[in-house]
């Protein structure tokens, strides 16, 4: 499936098919902002890497960012909850993503030693637009 941002919640946690470039020599993944892969100007790139065992990151959600989470190397399982329901999703490939929209709260547990969990957003970090009290996530979800 291509990424789009039309719905909302968990339905908006899309896992997108990302295009491979391959040939004999290997493998190569291009992400380009507003294509079928991205669908948002990409305005920041984060990862996350050698995470030590047993270490969970994450639990916030965001009032605006868009993202996306692709696991280059290793794997990781990404905890969704939009207030309502929750669902889990296991990267462990490199050409697979997954979409995290606005106000759904996530997770990330079950880091491999090898993960590097790559992140693109659609805006620079801002501190003020993550809601880090889950309790707060969910009074706000519920309106
Ligand atoms: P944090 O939000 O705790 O990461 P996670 O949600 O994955 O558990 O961020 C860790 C630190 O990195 C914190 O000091 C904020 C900083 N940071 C930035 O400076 N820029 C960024 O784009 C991100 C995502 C984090």
């Amino acid at each position: 499936m291509s990424a789009t941002m039309s719905r909302h919640g968990l339905e908006a946690c899309e896992l997108v098919s990302l295009a491979v470039c391959g040939d004999h020599r290997g493998s190569l993944i291009a992400l380009e902002g507003r294509s079928a892969d991205v669908p948002f100007d990409i305005a920041r790139v984060y990862y996350v890497f050698a995470t030590a065992p047993g270490i969970e990151r994450g639990f916030h959600a965001h009032h605006a960012l868009n993202q996306m989470a692709i696991a280059i190397s290793g794997s990781c399982t990404i905890h969704f909850d939009d207030g309502n329901e929750k669902r889990s999703v296991r990267l462990d490939r490199p050409d697979i993503a997954v979409t995290i929209p606005p106000m759904v709260w996530h997770e990330m547990h079950d880091f491999s030693a090898d993960c590097v969990l790559l992140v693109l957003t659609d805006a620079q970090y801002d501190e003020a637009d993550y809601i880090r009290d889950y309790d707060l996530f969910v009074r706000l979800a519920g309106r």
